[in-house]
């Protein structure tokens, strides 16, 4: 007889043999955490791997936002938001986040992958939805739980959406969903060219906004502010930007009102905990106030993304968001050990995170890095690249790509990423 555990051998092995070539990328450990550096293994390295990409978590007003709401309403809803678990920092919350995002409402979700997975809400029987390759694992898993269909378009392909659109039964409902600023290649999507398709073709335009949120446009807003685009739902996280945990989705306010009766990610699970709404607050005030974050955060990001070109180096993009193509799984891990072995921590990416082929070293600023640790992240891998006996093979830099504003990041656009390359 089958055993469903079968299966995990396998993963068991292979783990196993990471493990002991010190090649194991997954769950450090990390002793202390201070914004820019973190102990590992008893050493300070340089933190070069995380989302907290304005360097917020650790901001004492935000600690301070977290520790208030936890004084005032405790550490958990036990319950959830349609039952017991709407407290008054919640409701200011969404009212505030409607604001912000420019929509008539928001409801909060206890995580970014249950906003999304609340998505799948809206696909009955006889709708399909179209989702760029590249998007998170959430809106693919929002796909996989809905009832209606699921076609994916090669990424940043809107001519191969276009096919796909056109080849579709047209009293079928259709919904197009894209993240804004990909997490692991770092570009962005066309937002105006998918309007433009979505009216064309009668569907409904989902942007997720986990990683732009709070970065970019002028007042942070994200890729729908950067582009001049109104998608018809806007989804979020707090575990990046604002340095929190939680998910949030925004649109009209019928919109809004189905989701939070009728999304089971919602309605089945526990109200986001009142220390992480307190914390999503107080990053909300200063996302809103010191757009200086952003700013230094875009021009560190180009400072390390220009030092690897230099060095010959293959990156993309023009977010904090820096990947360094490897193209192989091994070769990609024992850059990652090699790099912490020089101090400084980034994550090693393979599939399912990115296709086979496209292997990368995700390295993430923030605005608390300084200069000089950016030079040194560049510094860590021209070692780390010294020891690797296959170095002469490392893809170099063949592109050269738009300058970022360190502004508001408004001239980021969207780049034909090695995804889009290798999909041809
Ligand atoms: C694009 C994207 N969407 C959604 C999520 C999920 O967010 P959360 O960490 O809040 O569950 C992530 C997190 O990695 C993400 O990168």
């Amino acid at each position: 007889m089958r055993d469903v555990f079968a299966k995990i051998q396998a993963s068991t092995t292979r783990a196993d043999a990471m493990k002991r070539d010190r090649t194991y990328p997954y769950g450090t450990v990390l002793a202390e955490r201070r914004g820019p550096v973190a102990v590992v293994g008893g050493r300070e390295v340089i933190m070069a791997s995380s989302n907290d990409y304005l360097g917020l978590s650790v901001d004492p007003r935000v600690v301070e936002g977290a520790a208030r709401a936890a004084r005032r309403y405790g550490a958990s809803c036990t319950g959830a938001p349609i039952m017991n678990g709407t407290t008054g920092i919640h409701r200011e919350l969404e009212e505030r986040l409607a604001v912000f995002l420019g929509r008539e409402a928001a409801v909060l979700a206890p995580s970014g992958f249950q906003a999304n997975l609340a998505l799948a809400t809206l696909l009955g029987r006889g709708d399909t939805v179209f989702a760029d390759r590249a998007n998170h694992a959430s809106l693919v898993d929002a796909a996989r739980l809905g009832f209606g269909g699921h076609r994916r378009y090669r990424h940043a392909d809107l001519g191969h959406l276009r096919r796909l659109l056109e080849a579709t039964d047209p009293d079928c409902g259709r919904l197009i969903v894209t993240d804004g600023l990909f997490s692991m290649e770092g570009d962005v999507a066309d937002l105006p060219a998918l309007k433009r398709l979505a009216g064309e073709q009668g569907a409904r335009l989902v942007v997720d906004c986990a990683h732009d949120m709070g970065l970019l446009g002028p007042n942070g807003r994200g890729t729908p502010e950067v582009q001049g685009v109104a998608p018809d739902l806007v989804t979020a996280t707090f575990s990046k930007c604002f340095g929190s945990v939680g998910g949030v989705l925004a649109g009209d306010r019928e919109v809004v009102d189905f989701l939070r009766h009728h999304a089971r990610s919602l309605v089945f699970s526990a109200a986001l905990p009142p220390p992480s709404v307190g914390a999503a607050l107080a990053a909300l005030e200063i996302i809103e106030s010191e757009p200086e974050l952003r700013e230094r955060v875009l021009g560190l990001s180009a400072r390390l993304r220009e030092g690897l070109r230099a060095e010959g180096f293959e990156t993309a993009g023009d977010a904090p968001i820096v990947p360094v193509f490897v193209r192989d799984d091994e070769r990609c891990r024992a850059m990652w050990r090699a790099l912490l072995d020089e101090g400084v921590l980034v994550n090693a990416v393979s599939s399912p995170g990115v296709p086979v082929g496209g292997e990368l070293v995700r390295v993430a600023v923030t605005a608390r890095h300084t200069g000089e640790q950016v030079d040194a992240i560049v510094a860590a891998f021209v070692r780390a690249r010294a020891q690797m006996p296959w170095r002469a093979a490392m893809p170099s830099s063949s592109e050269s790509s738009p300058k970022v504003n360190s502004q508001d990041g408004s001239s980021l656009r969207a780049a034909p990423s090695a995804q889009a390359r290798m999909e041809g």
